[in-house]
């Protein structure tokens, strides 16, 4: 039996549900792997808190160079969160020879370069299953299942609180606002939700699957980025009509040497199956030259689902003979990031109800080349006399669309109310 001595940094939700499932699998660990992993030390903020599990005397300190700098370790494991200090101490222990394994997206995104280097220089593994949608093995299977494919697109529900208040918002026509408020006392939203509602969480997750999918590393800055604070009840209940369900998607494609990526508000057909991913589970569809269609499906977040990624990369970083860190392609290779991405829009308007308004917005798309697939208007006029117009365009570029959609604005006449893009329509 070898034994791994491993030591933790943080110890919260996950930390504690890491230490209950190595302790759960204990037996099963050493018979299947014929590994046993003792965790030497746990580093924390404050070592006299009250802990959900027992952890013997002398396992807890607030000293990051009890776990960074013992000999011993040689596993570290990371769930304190937040970029810093994760990101330092994480390079530190690949440094010094230790392969970390790690949940946290937001560290890894934005020091992605700067970690792999550590990493080859210490010739440590850096694992990271956990980062990314949970339980669900995406990472996994884009590094070891997926190598004999190009893959042409990702679409991912990668965020569960969003999806979560999405779906609540779709089933009830409720306010962003009242859900919001309600996620928030069920636990389900933190008390300040702005990395989940404004997108930055689906981001940094993103950044790291586009990257993978498409060996070339997509910083998290150049990922587009729009949340779903301003998502109305209205948008939801016209998409649904349209037979067209909303969800906050992250969506990276790769056409040639253009990589695009971008999280925002989408509509997809109701018959797609990520329309079907609901409350708070993740799912991750995509496509490969040679696999065709995938889709990942699970939970994406939680103590125990996470923590199984986490006790899975511990097991494989514990086994591994050689450590693979990603080879990326870059700008050398012709590879670059595209900005004027194309796609089907939703636009909602609001229009005075007068003969040549309809005609004048037509003209303003099609002066950009926009072309307009369907048109329908909505309700009565309201107390203003303005009526409510949803257009949806054929596939369009992103920059001739927002600029036809100013010259419409310009004329007072049309107000445009709302912008959504359409994915999964080919
Ligand atoms: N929660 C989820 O469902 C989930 C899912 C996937 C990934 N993740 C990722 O997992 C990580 C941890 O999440 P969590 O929910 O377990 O967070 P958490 O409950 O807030 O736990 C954070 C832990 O880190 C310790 N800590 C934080 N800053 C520290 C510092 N500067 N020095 C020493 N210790 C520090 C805290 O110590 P004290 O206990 O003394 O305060 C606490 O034990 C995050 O990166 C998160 O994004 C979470």
């Amino acid at each position: 039996m070898r034994q791994v001595e491993i030591g933790f940094l943080g110890f919260g939700n996950i930390g504690e549900g890491v230490w209950r499932l190595l302790e759960e699998m204990r037996g099963e660990t050493a018979r299947r792997e014929g590994i046993s992993f003792e965790v030497r030390r746990v580093l924390v903020r404050d070592v006299h808190r009250q802990r959900g599990v027992e952890v013997p005397q002398g396992v807890l300190t607030d000293r990051p160079e009890d776990v960074l700098d013992d000999p011993d370790v040689q596993i570290v494991m990371e769930f304190m969160g937040g970029e810093q200090p994760a990101a330092d101490y994480i390079e530190r222990a690949l440094l010094a020879g230790k392969s970390v394994v790690t949940a946290n997206k937001m560290a890894l995104s934005t020091h992605w370069a700067r970690l792999n280097a550590a990493a080859q220089r210490g010739g440590a593994g850096l694992y990271f299953e956990a980062s990314v949608c949970g339980a669900i093995p995406v990472i996994r299977a884009m590094t070891d299942s997926l190598q004999a494919n190009r893959v042409e697109r990702l679409m991912g529900i990668i965020n569960g609180t969003t999806n979560y208040i999405l779906t609540r918002m779709t089933r009830e026509g409720s306010r962003f606002e009242d859900v919001l408020q309600d996620a928030q006392r069920l636990g389900l939203a933190e008390p300040d939700p702005t990395a989940d509602v404004e997108g930055y969480d689906a981001a940094y997750k993103l950044s790291i699957l586009a990257s993978l999918a498409f060996y070339t590393h997509v910083p998290v800055e150049s990922v587009y980025r729009e949340g779903i604070t301003r998502v109305s009840p209205i948008d939801i209940a016209c998409g649904q009509e349209m037979g067209l369900t909303l969800k906050l998607l992250a969506v990276a494609k790769r056409n040639g040497d253009a990589v695009e990526a971008r999280v925002h508000p989408t509509f997809v057909p109701s018959t797609h199956p990520l329309a079907n991913v609901s409350d708070a589970f993740n799912a991750v569809f995509l496509r490969g030259h040679a696999c065709g269609e995938l889709m990942f499906y699970g939970r994406g977040a939680g103590d125990m689902p996470t923590a199984s990624a986490l006790v899975s990369d511990l097991i494989k970083a514990a086994g591994a003979q050689r450590h693979a860190l990603p080879a990326f392609f870059d700008a050398a290779d012709g590879v670059h990031i595209e900005e004027d991405w194309s796609s089907v829009y939703f636009i909602r308007t609001r229009a005075t109800d007068k003969p040549g308004v309809l005609a004048h917005v037509a003209g303003c798309m099609a002066g950009h080349g926009v072309g307009i697939a369907s048109m329908v208007q909505k309700g009565a006029p309201d107390a203003d006399g303005r009526v409510q117009i949803v257009f949806v365009t054929h596939r369009a570029h992103e920059q001739a669309v927002m600029s036809a959609l100013e010259e419409v604005n310009r004329s007072g006449r049309t107000r445009v109310e709302s912008v959504i893009r359409v994915e999964g329509v080919e």
